[in-house]
């Protein structure tokens, strides 16, 4: 039941008290998390924890001038890594076969060690923001932390001692309804459910003092969505040495 009231009281922190995060605790969560599963027990991540003031900056700067990445006592880099598979591979006189499966591997990999970290730091009462923002400038910020090549940063992990005085509410999440099925997809008509949320997570943000419009999840997808993201990603995937045949 721990862990089911931990997660039922999620939110992102984006402030953190100037309490350091001892060794001891980040060791504790980092080891939870790594008993994550992982796809063919391959492992194809890295975590690489950043304290360094001068390169939180940096991170922080690369993810769009995120403030929290400055911050947060402890930025930790979860990496998308297959590069330990090709050395592998290469003790065995063989050469990894990379494609869009190992890539989806190690990203869901990442995924999946990066969502075990959050669920350990909020159990232990820190708090924490991921950070998908790094992928803004993804090979700068990969050079900046020496990875090597086969890796790259899925996302960030913010975790700090959270100014509880600053606690946001939850966040409404869609009806579950439209995101739970039973057996077989239920398609239908969206349109009244999406509109209801709209008008409960306006709602939410203006209840944080935050402006919002009523489209707050519809609009917000429309404006932001309708131009494809990252258009340079799977290039620069590639430069770090990922492929998508
Ligand atoms: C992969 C991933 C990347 C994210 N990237 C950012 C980010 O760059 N900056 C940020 O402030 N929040 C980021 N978030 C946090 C989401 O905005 C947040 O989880 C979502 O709005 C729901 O809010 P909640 O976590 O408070 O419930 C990210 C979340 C995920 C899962």
């Amino acid at each position: 039941m721990e862990a089911i009231a931990t997660l039922n009281r999620h939110v992102s922190m984006r402030r953190y008290t100037d309490r350091p995060v001892d060794d001891d605790t980040l060791h504790t969560l980092l080891e939870a998390a790594r008993r994550a599963p992982t796809s063919s027990n391959l492992q194809a991540y890295s975590l690489l924890v950043v304290r360094d003031a001068a390169t939180k900056a940096q991170l922080a700067h690369l993810a769009g001038d995120q403030r929290w990445v400055a911050e947060a006592p402890v930025f930790v880099a979860i990496c998308a890594d297959i590069s330990r598979l090709a050395a592998a591979a290469n003790m065995h006189g063989a050469a990894l076969a990379r494609n869009t499966e190992l890539t989806l591997v190690a990203a869901i990999d990442a995924a999946l060690v990066g969502m075990s970290a959050c669920l350990a730091a909020e159990s232990l009462g820190l708090g924490t923001v991921m950070i998908g923002g790094i992928r803004n400038h993804v090979v700068e910020a990969a050079q900046l932390l020496g990875l090597p090549q086969g890796a790259f940063i899925a996302f960030g992990l913010c975790i700090g001692w959270p100014d509880d005085s600053q606690r946001p509410p939850l966040k409404p999440r869609l009806p579950a309804e439209l995101v739970v099925h039973h057996e077989r997809y239920q398609a239908g008509d969206l349109a009244p459910a999406l509109a209801a949320y709209d008008a409960a997570l306006a709602a939410h943000y203006r209840g944080e003092g935050r402006g919002s419009p009523d489209d707050a999840w519809t609009g917000v997808i429309a404006r932001g969505f309708s131009t494809p993201r990252r258009p340079e990603l799977r290039a620069a995937l590639e430069t770090l040495g990922f492929d998508f045949s």
